[in-house]
């Protein structure tokens, strides 16, 4: 039995959470890991999760939603900074396995699994978890939509297809994977596609969410603009 909530837990209702929405490739995550560093805040990267149940699944040879859901609900995991790079590290059942889940096709497992309701509610107050003092930098598809609706700061962040698959394609380079610019690109339109029409929390932008168009600034550009609309809270 999957126990879901859908509002959020009033002992942690004051603590401030910077939502940052948007599609792959957007910039959330270096924008976020910047935020978080600057603040001194905690974060959560929610596509991680999605990342480690599509693995978690395809390894171990589940493919029904209720054996999907069921790792997502028991889902052993532990989030910790990697004190030589700073870089968050994903510690699977004991195993690091950061790299791993940073793979196109681990990103194709996760946007999969992620459009399967009970693996969404079974995630839901794990994600909600990591709201902790003195604030939470919150990084995915439906952080100021579903999973923090009452957010102070609600972030979306955009860019062209063809601007994230450049970015996603250096991003990869650098990490010595290999590539291909239009393979990338076919990729993230499909995922695009996906999760912007699955019905359970579409990507969506929230009413009241701040739009930014990161295809023509820098990171430190659309970080100065974030700084500002959150001055009231930080
Ligand atoms: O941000 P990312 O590329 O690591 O996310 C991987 C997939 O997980 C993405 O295709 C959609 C899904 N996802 C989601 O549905 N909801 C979130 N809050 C975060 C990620």
């Amino acid at each position: 039995m999957i126990e879901a909530t859908n509002s959020e837990n009033s002992v942690t209702g004051n603590v401030p959470v910077i939502t940052v929405d948007g599609p792959s490739g957007s910039g959330k995550g270096t924008l976020c890991q910047k935020l978080a560093d600057r603040l001194g805040w905690a974060l959560l990267d929610s596509g991680a999760l999605y990342r480690l149940v599509g693995y978690v699944a395809n390894k171990k040879g589940i493919t029904d939603q209720a054996g999907i859901a069921e790792q997502a609900l028991n889902l052993d995991i532990e989030f910790i900074n990697d004190p030589a790079t700073g870089e968050l590290l994903s510690i699977l059942e004991g195993q690091d396995v950061t790299r791993d889940i940073r793979t196109e096709t681990c990103g194709d497992l996760a946007s999969r699994v992620a459009a399967i309701p009970e693996v969404r509610a079974a995630l839901l107050k794990r994600q909600r978890a990591f709201r902790v003092t003195p604030g939470l930098i919150a990084d995915g598809r439906d952080m100021g939509t579903v999973v923090f609706p009452a957010a102070p700061v609600k972030i979306f962040l955009e860019a062209t297809a063809e601007e994230r698959a450049k970015r996603r394609y250096n991003q990869l380079k650098e990490k010595g994977f290999d590539a291909s610019l239009a393979k990338i690109f076919d990729e993230i339109s499909e995922r695009d596609e996906r999760d912007l029409k699955r019905s359970s929390s579409p990507l969506a932008i929230a009413a009241d969410a701040l739009v930014i168009d990161s295809s023509k600034l820098s990171i430190d550009e659309v970080f100065e603009r974030v700084l500002k609309a959150a001055s009231q809270f930080i």
